[in-house]
């Protein structure tokens, strides 16, 4: 990296899949003091071209494949389409071929390769910065068409990630852990790789899924066969297993010997999903909340300070050391203990949580400090009950929680309406038994289109799936004539959500014309 200009406070964009080398390219970038900003493969061109271009980054490091499921990841042409839409184009791209995997094209005079490149490597002294210096850059969801690219602070990150390891997954050095997330999000920054090598420990990197590789037994055969004792995994994951093999056969067959926990976040985990984890992996089960803007969790049950290993159903734990959870009601006052209200966290942030969005400190202050002066607006709602423990129940902005994922619905919608039949669009988050939602458009035609409405759905399903990426695992939508506004022209995000997902749902009096919602419910039924 140096070799090729690659200095302090650059950026370096990283778009690869789960193997060794992404991280030693973060720790590379760590080392020398420049910003790097991962891109998760499940990603588009268009939403890369969007986050190259905001990053400005001197170098892209990549691979030639990713390995899922049922298909290879072509990082290659993925990256080239991204570079054809970007304006700020890097001088180098370095690429890692994967062995055995095929081959892929080079570039003349642009492109890198790894193993060239790392046999004329040099050692490298350590870069000292300032502790605020930023360590990555992490692009988020939360709000139509701006990129949020969270800005970590080195320092405060680093004393906050080791402290966490001890105090909040009860483990000792030496000791093997495993956050079955992938590098490109938030808990693999903090957990797959900061964390674990910090406080001096084994991090298991797994490029699979809970089932499908090859079967629902993989993770306890991981777990097993290095010896792990404590895990970080998601609901939906732990429903993936369920659903497949409802007894855990697969799993029994394997002894975990030092197996002490499991931790939960990324989404709500419904006590059903809960209750069966803690009969298969007979272990405490502990659900934690945390945002990519924290970087490390602001509720749990921090097993390290002796807190409770059975807390009541439900909750997400208390707030960790360092964040004073509050619950705001919109007169910016607290509310009485187990009322529902706004999630927010009393300044100052702690260590190790975000200094501001890249290139956007207007937007960092007008989104998150403006509603509720002197707080953090976690955007998130829920309420706490009389011991200190938080219920997170739903956003209050458009994210859709979608098999963990924050995806942005606005930019679902954006994506829909480049359609030319469409007038007007919602997209909202449907309830599933898997992925906890899944995103489902409610769109208006414009007048004399004659196209069939299959057709129409199919294309905007593949406009969003090239747009946005196969994360968003968007597939499923209804026409409809009208949609539902409140009088500031604001889709009321949470009665459509429980209207599609089938449950009764609230008509706030600020709807303008409450019949669409009788509408939307016979145009459901009949598909
Ligand atoms: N790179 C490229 N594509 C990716 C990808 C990656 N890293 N991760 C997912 N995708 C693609 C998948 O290939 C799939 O594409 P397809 O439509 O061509 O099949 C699409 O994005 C959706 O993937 P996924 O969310 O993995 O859904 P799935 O139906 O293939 O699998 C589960 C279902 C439950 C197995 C999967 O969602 C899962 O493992 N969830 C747990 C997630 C998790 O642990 N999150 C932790 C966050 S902290
Ligand atoms: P991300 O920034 O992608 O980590 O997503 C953060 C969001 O996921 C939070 O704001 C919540 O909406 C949701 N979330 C994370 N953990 C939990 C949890 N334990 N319970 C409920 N929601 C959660």
């Amino acid at each position: 990296m140096v070799r090729h200009g690659v200095k302090k406070g650059d950026r370096v964009v990283i778009y690869m899949p789960m193997i060794p080398q992404t991280v030693y390219c973060m720790l590379a970038c760590a080392r020398i003091g420049a910003i790097h900003s991962l891109i998760f493969g499940g990603f588009a061109s268009k939403e890369l071209s969007v986050r190259i271009d905001h990053a400005k980054p001197r170098l892209i490091v990549t691979a030639s494949f990713g390995v899922e499921p049922k298909r290879k990841v072509e990082y290659i042409s993925l990256l080239e389409g991204a570079l054809a839409m970007v304006q700020s184009k890097p001088e180098k791209v370095l690429i890692y071929k994967r062995p055995n995997l095929g081959n892929v094209p080079f570039v003349p005079g642009r492109d890198l390769d790894w193993e060239e490149e790392l046999a004329k490597a040099q050692y490298h002294k350590c870069v000292s910065v300032p502790s605020d210096h930023p360590l990555y850059i992490l692009y988020t969801s939360g709000t139509t068409g701006l990129p949020k690219g969270v800005v970590r602070p080195t320092g405060g990150y680093a004393v906050m990630l080791n402290w966490t390891m001890s105090a909040v997954y009860g483990l000792k050095p030496g000791e093997v852990w495993w956050a079955a997330s992938d590098l490109g999000w938030v808990v693999g920054h903090s957990y797959i790789c900061y964390g674990p090598l910090l406080h001096g420990n084994t991090t298991v990197l797994y490029e699979g899924k809970p089932v499908g590789t090859p079967d629902a037994g993989a993770y306890f055969r991981v777990l097993a066969e290095h010896e792990v004792a404590a895990f970080f995994t998601s609901p939906t994951a732990i429903r993936a297993i369920r659903q497949q093999d409802p007894e855990a056969a697969l799993g029994k067959q394997y002894s975990l010997k030092r197996f002490r926990t499991v931790f939960v976040a990324g989404e709500h985990c419904d006590v059903d999903t809960l209750e069966w984890s803690k009969k298969v992996f007979k272990v405490p089960v502990l659900d934690h909340w945390w945002q990519t803007e924290s970087g490390s969790a602001i509720t749990a049950s921090c097993v390290g300070l002796g807190n409770s290993t059975t807390p009541p159903p439900g909750q997400a734990g208390k707030p960790v050391p360092g964040y004073n959870v509050m619950i705001l009601g919109e007169n910016k006052e607290p509310v009485k203990v187990k009322t529902l209200g706004n999630i927010v966290v009393k300044l100052p942030l702690p260590p190790g949580a975000f200094s501001g969005l890249w290139e956007n400190q207007e937007t960092f202050q007008k989104l998150y400090f403006k509603k509720f002066p002197g707080y953090y607006d976690t955007m998130d709602a829920g309420y706490m009950d009389e011991d200190g423990y938080l219920y997170v129940l739903s956003r209050a902005d458009d994210v859709i929680n979608v098999a963990g994922h924050r995806i942005s619905a606005g930019a679902i919608e954006e994506c829909v309406l480049f359609h030319q039949a469409v007038a007007d669009c919602a997209v909202v988050g449907q309830e599933d038994p898997l992925k906890g939602h899944v995103p489902f458009a409610l769109c208006v035609l414009r007048e004399g289109i004659k196209t069939e409405e299959d057709k129409i759905l199919e294309e905007i399903v593949e406009r969003v799936r090239t747009n946005i990426g196969p994360v968003a695992a968007f597939q499923k939508g209804v026409f409809v004539k009208q949609l539902p506004k409140t009088r500031s022209g604001k889709i009321p995000r949470s009665a459509l959500s429980a209207l599609v997902s089938g449950k009764p749902y609230k008509i706030t009096p600020t709807i303008e014309d409450a019949d669409v919602f009788k509408h939307i419910e016979e145009v459901l039924k009949k598909n």
